[in-house]
């Protein structure tokens, strides 16, 4: 016999409570009494609900979904969840990058795009933006980057001086931010925006050969993007705009999809390419490097724990399964570390255990202990033994995302090639891709931008630095800010 009474309250042992409503006091009127477990388990537990923000991409959210490969790959990888016809399980997590954990969705400001693919040779994360570059090239900036974006130390406000001071000092940002300016900075909705890898990642094939490649998510919604005046509207009427539209898109039954397109280098054009093929503010225009149609991502599953699914999610860019690897790409190298950091800080050095970030794959590791430590260790516990532990099989899992590398240890940047300059991509953008009233559109958000609160000399600066990637929409912002029409 079914009851259709809800379920009865208990403590977090299980235990039944008597009440939801009542303390256990000393008589009706008296004091309460410290051994009311089920009070102080549910005052305690409420002090610590929050657990700290990650650092940048606080704001965000996510949902479930799979990767079906539609295009035979199998001479660029051998990896198991890229070859043809094969499903994947999939997360997904959108975020804004300097707002805290509260702040508007539509804030101009690149998106995060991180999907970890749940494959059975283990976790395969890919954690992108929705653009192709990035500000810095050198990780050593990426903290100084991010401090200029976010808050000052003395009133804790954001400040615009402070984030053209660093752009302006950093000539290196200047594609990023041409294509922030731009329609792109605000996407309608995380649906109906592209995610990139942004970085050079490497594919091996079972032949062992290598490639170099970029993984290019395209919307099949189609780009959609909010114009400044609509975005500032939707941050005052809704906050959490994006985070919303996700949610009940998924709920309505429209599934959205993205299309996997790759760029693939020769591993050794590498060496030859006008452009550094690691330099994370550049592309690779689509004439020297086509795109190659892999397959489609779908996500249909909304999360029904927000904190333990999407707030305790952690992707980490190292996490490369065979047939797949990283780049010399020194921001990437980084990233490598910091993200395995920033979780252990966060969540715990056991933070794997948590299930949404658990591999479907066996772990045979042989990491022990530490706080909410969740698997059984079993004996032996060390390696090498001769008691039947987990051994490593170089033979099937050979070290095959490898290049050779040498040199004196140097502070310094990378060797220049003949196309590599600060300005040429950028002015591209500016001149070719975007069209007159994209253009125009730009102008003013630059002009609105640089208005709001940036001073001398930082100003001047800002007006050079547009026109280094263009020289008439340089001399357009310079007299929009100055008070004539750009
Ligand atoms: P293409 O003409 O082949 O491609 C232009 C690219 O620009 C397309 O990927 C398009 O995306 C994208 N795009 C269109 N409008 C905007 C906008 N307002 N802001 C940002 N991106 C936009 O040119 P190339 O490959 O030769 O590259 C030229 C320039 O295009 C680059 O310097 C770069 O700034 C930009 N770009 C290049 C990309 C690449 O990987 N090569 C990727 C994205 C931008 P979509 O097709 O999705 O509409
Ligand atoms: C989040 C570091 C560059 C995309 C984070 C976090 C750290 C970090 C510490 C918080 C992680 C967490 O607490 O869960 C760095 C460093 C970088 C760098 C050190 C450069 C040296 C980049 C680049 C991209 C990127 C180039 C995109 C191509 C993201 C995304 C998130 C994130 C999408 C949010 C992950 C999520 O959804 O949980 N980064 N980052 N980062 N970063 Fe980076």
């Amino acid at each position: 016999m079914t009851s259709d009474k809800p379920k009865h309250t208990t403590t977090d042992a299980g235990i039944p409570v008597s009440s939801d409503e009542h303390s256990l006091s000393v008589g009706q009127d008296g004091p309460i009494v410290m051994h009311d477990h089920a009070l102080m388990e549910q005052m305690a537990a409420f002090n610590r609900e929050m657990i700290p923000d990650r650092q940048p991409h606080a704001k965000g959210s996510g949902a479930f979904g799979h990767f079906e490969v539609t295009h035979d790959v199998s001479k660029y990888t051998k990896a198991k969840f890229l070859q043809k016809g094969t499903k994947t399980d999939v997360l997904i997590r959108f975020s804004t990058v300097a707002g805290e954990s509260g702040s508007p969705d539509t804030w101009r400001d690149p998106r995060g795009f991180s999907v970890k693919f749940y494959t059975e040779e283990g976790n395969f994360d890919m954690v992108g933006n929705n653009t192709p570059v990035f500000f810095v090239r050198d990780p050593m900036k990426f903290q100084h980057f991010i401090h200029s974006q976010k808050r000052r130390a003395d009133n804790g406000l954001r400040d615009h001086d402070m984030q053209w001071d660093f752009w302006t000092l950093s000539p290196e940002s200047a594609h990023q931010v041409a294509w922030l300016m731009g329609d792109r900075g605000v996407p309608a909705t995380w649906r109906h925006m592209n995610g990139y890898s942004s970085h050079t990642y490497m594919w091996v094939n079972n032949e062992s050969e290598r490639f170099w490649v970029k993984y290019h998510f395209k919307t099949d919604q189609g780009i959609k993007c909010m114009t400044q005046e609509q975005a500032d509207k939707m941050a005052g009427t809704d906050a959490d705009y994006h985070r919303r539209d996700l949610f009940e898109a998924i709920q309505r039954g429209e599934h959205p999809t993205w299309t996997l397109q790759m760029q693939i280098m020769p591993f050794e054009d590498a060496k030859t390419y006008r452009y550094n093929p690691f330099d994370l503010t550049k592309v690779w225009p689509h004439d020297d490097y086509p795109l190659m149609e892999v397959g489609k991502l779908t996500l249909n599953q909304n999360p029904t724990d927000f904190h333990t699914q999407i707030n305790q999610a952690a992707f980490e860019p190292n996490n490369m399964v065979p047939g797949t690897g990283l780049s010399p790409d020194k921001m990437l190298l980084a990233r490598s570390i910091s993200y395995a950091d920033a979780h252990r800080a966060r969540l715990g050095v056991n933070y794997k255990h948590i299930p949404v970030n658990m591999p479907i794959s066996p772990v045979n590791s042989y990491t022990q202990g530490g706080a909410m430590r969740m698997h059984h260790a079993t004996d032996p516990v060390y390696a090498p033994n001769s008691k039947g532990g987990p051994k490593a099989d170089v033979e099937r899992f050979p070290e095959d995302a490898v290049w050779a590398t040498s040199g004196e240890l140097v502070r310094a940047a990378y060797t220049l090639r003949k196309d590599d300059d600060d300005w040429g991509q950028p002015g591209t953008l500016v001149r070719d891709v975007m069209d007159d009233a994209a253009r125009d559109r730009l102008v003013s958000n630059v002009v609105g931008h640089l208005s709001g609160g940036v001073s001398e000399p930082v100003l001047e600066r800002a007006f050079e630095y547009w026109r280094n990637i263009d020289q008439d929409v340089g001399d357009r912002i310079a007299k929009g800010v100055k008070g004539g029409q750009p």
